[in-house]
């Protein structure tokens, strides 16, 4: 007699082959009737192929995942993770459709779990005629002349500020995400590291954790918290938005992202307080684990690759040899950066913070050799697998800031490399991001000497970063 535990595996076994085969048959269906989709397998019931991604992108080599598939199937490929049927695109034009069109065939689509912690105000989630006035309002405030005449000079300060704490062991991870909250804070809307902001900041990692914790979410204990502590970061934002309204009524203006939202003169004006929260929020998120990400990795490729930090060093040495040891960098120190920029554009490529983004089919759409998207579907762009394609950059998995100095660092120049996204919700923080990197590399090779404290490994799942939050063993030149 089968004991009553096999019987009930049985049951779940046949259920599932039935929904398994359901799930078949209204895929090769839905293909029929609307065209061809592109080849791929569904992988198990539920969970599709979920499992075999989480495992390939949480070691350091996840290429495996994609190029398996691209060699069975083509760049294009139809899977099934994170609980849809998905389409997955490995191949620069067609990544390259999808940014473009978005709002006219695809629009972006995050999990719900997602969009809760995010606030349904936010860049990241709006759609429409909304989206392009509050992307090119982010623009506006984040453009290089903005940063020339303002940023640069909170950007130096704070990335000193924090140096300057810095003795022995230092977890270079936390350090370079304080450096980023406490500049993202600073461009929002203007207020130095304080008391409250460190306690902004302890609530906001919270919320942030909140976003890996995929598959579960309901049940994890995790993401209430997070949910709870967004709660807090909104009231505590909230109020910063009514005391700079009164500050508005008085007369006052400052030179900030909040004052640009709050007024017409910046472009902005008309939006609620919960709007300009969630607005914010999603700014704090969208600019903050991504560069201090790349910061940590830049700092560990260039360990491993002495000749790189030698060139690095050399670059910045001679802009320090210029000016005063304190004296603040300017826009003329930043733009004589070339090889910065290679180490930069180089990092970014080997540690693709944002792999790939996802979108949603607004319509029957098709694509590459006559395969159609249905209406609905998933729609994954892998950014990280163009960056990856041997074909398109040679020896593709070497660090090599060299590739960058002479062309751009592509075999082909089009469409291969776009570490921040395209088409019209393209990075509005790209050349933020690549100011702030440049400062926190000239900082650090000028005022220390470094070690790693211990071997740490780049992991990709559920984000990009270091399993140990990269420790190193720093020391004070001079
Ligand atoms: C190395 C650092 C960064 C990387 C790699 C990066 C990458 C990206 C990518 C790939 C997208 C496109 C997402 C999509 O199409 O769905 C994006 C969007 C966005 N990024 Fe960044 N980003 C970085 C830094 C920043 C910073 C510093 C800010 C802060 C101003 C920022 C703000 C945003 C916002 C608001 C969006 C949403 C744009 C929209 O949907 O219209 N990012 N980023």
């Amino acid at each position: 007699m089968m004991d009553s535990s096999l019987l009930t595996s049985l049951f779940t076994l046949s259920l599932s082959l039935s929904f398994f085969l359901f799930l078949f048959n209204l895929i090769r269906s839905t293909a029929r009737s609307k065209g061809r989709l592109p080849p791929g397998n569904v992988g198990l019931p539920f969970l599709g192929e979920t499992l075999q991604l989480i495992s390939a992108y949480k070691t350091d080599n996840p290429e495996p995942f994609i190029d398996d598939r691209v060699s069975k199937y083509g760049t294009v490929f139809t899977t099934h993770v994170f609980g849809e049927p998905t389409v997955f695109s490995a191949d620069p034009d067609t990544n390259r459709f999808i940014l473009q069109n978005e709002g006219r065939l695809f629009e972006s689509s995050y999990p719900g779990s997602i969009s809760n912690l995010l606030g349904r105000h936010s860049l990241l989630l709006m759609r429409g005629s909304l989206h392009k006035r509050m992307h090119s309002l982010t623009m506006s405030f984040g453009n290089w002349a903005i940063i020339r005449d303002h940023l640069l000079e909170d950007i130096d300060r704070l990335v000193r500020l924090n140096m300057d704490a810095w003795t022995g062991r230092v977890l270079l991870m936390e350090e370079a995400k304080k450096i980023t909250f406490q500049l993202t804070v600073k461009q929002l809307m203007s207020f130095d590291p304080c008391e409250w902001t460190e306690n902004l900041m302890k609530e906001y990692m919270l919320v942030i954790e909140g976003f890996f914790t995929i598959p579960l979410p309901i049940f994890s204990t995790t993401y209430r918290r997070a949910i709870q502590a967004r709660q807090k970061v909104a009231e505590a934002l909230s109020l910063v938005v009514l005391e700079r309204r009164r500050d508005v009524e008085r007369g006052e203006r400052k030179n900030d992202m909040l004052a640009a939202l709050l007024d017409d003169e910046g472009g902005g004006g008309g939006f609620s307080d919960e709007e300009i929260v969630d607005f914010m929020l999603a700014l704090l998120v969208a600019g903050y684990e991504t560069t201090s990400t790349t910061m940590t990795l830049a700092v560990k490729f260039l360990t491993e690759t002495p000749r790189a930090l030698a060139q690095l060093k050399e670059e910045h040495d001679e802009i320090r040899a210029r000016k005063a040891e304190t004296e603040a960098l300017q826009w003329e120190d930043y733009k004589s950066m070339p090889f910065t920029q290679c180490v930069i554009n180089e990092t970014l490529r080997i540690a693709n913070i944002i792999g790939g983004v996802f979108r949603r089919a607004m319509t029957d759409v098709t694509i590459k050799d006559g395969y159609t998207i249905p209406k609905g579907w998933k729609v994954f762009a892998s950014l990280r697998a163009v960056h990856m394609n041997q074909d398109h950059f040679k020896e593709a998995r070497a660090f090599n800031p060299w590739r960058w100095q002479n062309n751009s660092g592509t075999s082909s120049t089009t469409n291969m490399f776009t570490p921040f996204g395209g088409g019209p919700r393209r990075c509005p923080g790209a050349e933020l991001a690549r100011v702030e990197l440049s400062v926190f590399l000239h900082r650090l090779v000028t005022q220390f000497s470094w070690e790693p404290a211990e071997s740490d490994k780049l992991v990709f799942f559920p984000t990009t970063r270091t399993q140990k939050r990269y420790p190193i063993l720093v020391q004070r030149l001079k």
